[in-house]
């Protein structure tokens, strides 16, 4: 008894709260850990004793080593994380094994509330579980963690490090995912259920731990763009699988998966669907922080429609923005696009900081609506991250030689009918001709820019009344015919 009176003494004086250990997981009397079936659940003994079953002392009076070489031992030989937990938040120790906070030598926990830990604690659990449960002023912290929800990651993932990867200057911008502004905090709950109340109405929320597995990063490389495919950073986390049939503008069929359902993240969209389509608030969007109601992306997006971004499917009916023998084998995407193919996106190659070289990923930008540029009333800059300017925005007039789109001189045979004469001559912006509004003109409808059932090519601008190939209707000029290149 010597021995528990000690670490109870030692116990309250590193701040945990007297009476909170039995209100944890691991303290709860009808169903916290038992290792050893003659004392009782919860006790204090189950993980401390004078010496363990080999004869050897170890550190802090533990049954089993935890630190060090013996790196979470005790978590895993005590029969209680050796497998994966019934909700999938934990994937068990092999796959752990495998995931960035367990390898890389970074990862320890850098205080100093709780205090600091040594670079050889790298990968231990106990970097962000305190085995006895922490509290804060709002009580106990969920899941035993040692710090409430995004201040756990952002104590490692900030300017300070030790993590390379500073998440929480992304967050101190202008546009954010709104993890850290305090109006949604609390209403994540470890291994909630993949239902759609729990990300709407009072309970629409996001946190880190919504779009990543601390648990499961096994390889962490991230995406590479030209690809939709999810990479490892978004494995093991709950989603929405999205069935479409064969009609334009509409939903899918949505199948939401747990975190631990058979098959991983197929791609990254199926991650923003769980919170960013009518599967998630049904008929009554959220509002968008940079204004407006959100548009159904899951709508947007739907390969039936004439025209979109391709993040769920290639385009379908455009040999123009790869170089073919039909376009004059001009390549009209910027690096890394020019790959001489169609491509498919991520939603965060155009959601992501507006800093190139700074870390990727949807968590904030000072642009409106966490865009990587402007997309003003009057700015191509955005579309020109990744469509050439030197095809659709020529800073001297090509004249006869302008080639590479469809709407070119080449192409058309007019010399009016282009992207030269309208962009430079008339300073049309992008979005009066593309990407505006999906109904009546002399707007820009949010969400436009992700795909639209109106005409092939984008061709909803904010001037455009009405468009088919080779015939244009805008609002600045009569109807006019022209030589459309073939679809
Ligand atoms: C689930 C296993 C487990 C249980 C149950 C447990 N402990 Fe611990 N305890 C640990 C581990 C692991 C450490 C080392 C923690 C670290 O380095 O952060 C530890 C460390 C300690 C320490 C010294 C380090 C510190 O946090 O200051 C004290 C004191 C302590 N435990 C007391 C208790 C008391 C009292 C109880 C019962 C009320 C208890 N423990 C129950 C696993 C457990
Ligand atoms: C104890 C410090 C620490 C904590 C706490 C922490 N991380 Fe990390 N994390 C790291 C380190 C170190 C890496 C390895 C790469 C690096 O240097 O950033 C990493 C890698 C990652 C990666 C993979 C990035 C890549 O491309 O390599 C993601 C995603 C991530 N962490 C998310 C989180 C989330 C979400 C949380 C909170 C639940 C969190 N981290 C908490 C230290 C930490
Ligand atoms: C980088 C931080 C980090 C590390 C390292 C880490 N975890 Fe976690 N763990 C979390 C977070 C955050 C949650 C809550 C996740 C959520 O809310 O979805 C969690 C949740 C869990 C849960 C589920 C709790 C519940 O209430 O359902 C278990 C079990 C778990 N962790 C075990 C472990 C074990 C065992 C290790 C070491 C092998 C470990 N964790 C390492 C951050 C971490
Ligand atoms: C767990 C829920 C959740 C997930 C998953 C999620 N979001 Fe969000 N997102 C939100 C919330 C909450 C907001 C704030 C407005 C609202 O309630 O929709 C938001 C806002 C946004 C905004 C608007 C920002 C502004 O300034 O107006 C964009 C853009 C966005 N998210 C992109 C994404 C992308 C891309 C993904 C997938 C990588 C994604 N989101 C996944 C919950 C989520
Ligand atoms: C080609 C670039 C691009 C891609 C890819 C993209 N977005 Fe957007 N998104 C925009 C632009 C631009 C806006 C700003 C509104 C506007 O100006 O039309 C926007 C606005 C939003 C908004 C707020 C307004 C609204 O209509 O809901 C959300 C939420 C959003 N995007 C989520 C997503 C998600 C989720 C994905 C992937 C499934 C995605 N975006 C893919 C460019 C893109
Ligand atoms: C992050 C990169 C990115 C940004 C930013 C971007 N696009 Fe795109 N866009 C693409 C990719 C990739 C494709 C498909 C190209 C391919 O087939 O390889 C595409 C295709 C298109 C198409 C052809 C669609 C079809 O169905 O035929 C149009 C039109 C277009 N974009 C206009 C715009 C406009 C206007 C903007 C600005 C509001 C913009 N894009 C911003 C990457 C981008
Ligand atoms: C709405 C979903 C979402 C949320 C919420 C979110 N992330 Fe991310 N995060 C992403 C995506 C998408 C990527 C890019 C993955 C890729 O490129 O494959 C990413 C990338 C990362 C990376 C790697 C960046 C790089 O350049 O290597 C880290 C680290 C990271 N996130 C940590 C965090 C932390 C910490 C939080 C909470 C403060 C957080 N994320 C919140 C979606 C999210
Ligand atoms: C005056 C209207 C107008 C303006 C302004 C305009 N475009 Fe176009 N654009 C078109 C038309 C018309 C097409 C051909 C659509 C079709 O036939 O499918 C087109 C086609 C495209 C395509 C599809 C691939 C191709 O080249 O055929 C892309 C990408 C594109 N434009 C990008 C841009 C960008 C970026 C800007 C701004 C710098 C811009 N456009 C400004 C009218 C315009």
């Amino acid at each position: 008894m010597k021995l528990l009176a000690t670490l109870a003494a030692a116990l309250m004086t590193t701040g945990v709260m007297a009476g909170q250990y039995s209100t944890t997981a691991h303290g709860k009397q009808s169903t916290g850990v038992q290792r050893l079936a003659g004392i009782p659940r919860g006790n204090c003994d189950q993980c401390h004793s004078a010496h363990g079953s080999d004869g050897q002392y170890y550190d802090f009076a533990l049954f089993e080593g935890n630190f060090g070489a013996a790196k979470n031992q005790l978590c895993y030989t005590s029969g209680c994380h050796d497998s994966a937990s019934p909700k999938g938040v934990y994937h068990g120790p092999t796959v752990y094994a495998t995931s960035a906070h367990n390898t890389d030598p970074n990862a320890f926990w850098p205080g100093p509330s709780p205090d600091g830990r040594a670079p050889a604690d790298s990968g231990n659990c106990a970097n962000c579980h305190d085995p006895h449960g922490l509290g804060d002023n709002a009580g106990l912290i969920p899941a035993l963690a040692v710090a409430r929800e995004e201040t756990l990651c952002l104590t490692c993932h900030d300017s300070n490090g030790p993590s390379m990867k500073d998440i929480a200057r992304q967050l101190s911008k202008t546009y954010t995912h709104r993890i850290a502004d305090g109006v949604m905090s609390g209403r994540h709950a470890p291994g909630e259920d993949i239902i759609t109340t729990n990300y709407s109405g009072m309970k629409r929320h996001v946190e880190c731990v919504d779009c990543h597995n601390p648990h499961k990063l096994p390889s962490s490389v991230t995406h590479t763009p030209g690809t939709n495919t999810a990479s490892d950073v978004l494995k093991g986390v709950s989603r929405v699988e999205a069935q479409y049939g064969a009609s334009a503008w509409m939903p899918p069929a949505f199948s939401p998966r747990a975190a631990n359902y058979v098959t991983d993240t197929r791609f990254e969209y199926e991650v923003c669907f769980k919170c960013h389509s009518s599967w998630a608030y049904g008929s009554a969007p959220p509002t968008a922080p940079s204004g407006g109601l959100e548009t159904d992306q899951s709508v947007e997006f739907n390969p039936n429609n004439l025209s979109y971004h391709p993040v769920v499917a290639e385009i379908k009916n455009n040999s123009y923005t790869s170089p073919t023998a039909t376009n004059g084998n001009i390549e009209t995407m910027e690096s890394p696009w020019d790959n001489g193919r169609h491509d498919t996106m991520y939603c965060a190659d155009c959601h992501r900081s507006e800093v190139d070289n700074e870390t990727k990923g949807p968590h904030g930008s000072y642009n409106a609506y966490m865009l990587r540029a402007a997309t003003g009333a009057t700015d191509n800059t955005f579309c020109l991250k990744c469509h050439k300017a030197s095809v659709y925005a020529p800073s001297t007039d090509p004249g006869s030689t302008e080639t590479g789109s469809r709407f070119d001189r080449q192409t058309t045979g007019n010399e009016e009918a282009n992207h030269y004469f309208h962009v430079i001559g008339q300073q049309a912006r992008c979005r009066d001709c593309h990407a505006g509004a999906e109904s009546g003109t002399g707007f820009v409808r949010p969400g436009s820019a992700h795909g639209s059932n109106r005409a092939y090519g984008f061709v909803n601008g904010a001037k455009i009344r009405t468009f088919t190939p080779g015939l244009c209707t805008p609002t600045c000029h009569d109807h006019e015919d022209y030589t459309a290149g073939p679809e």
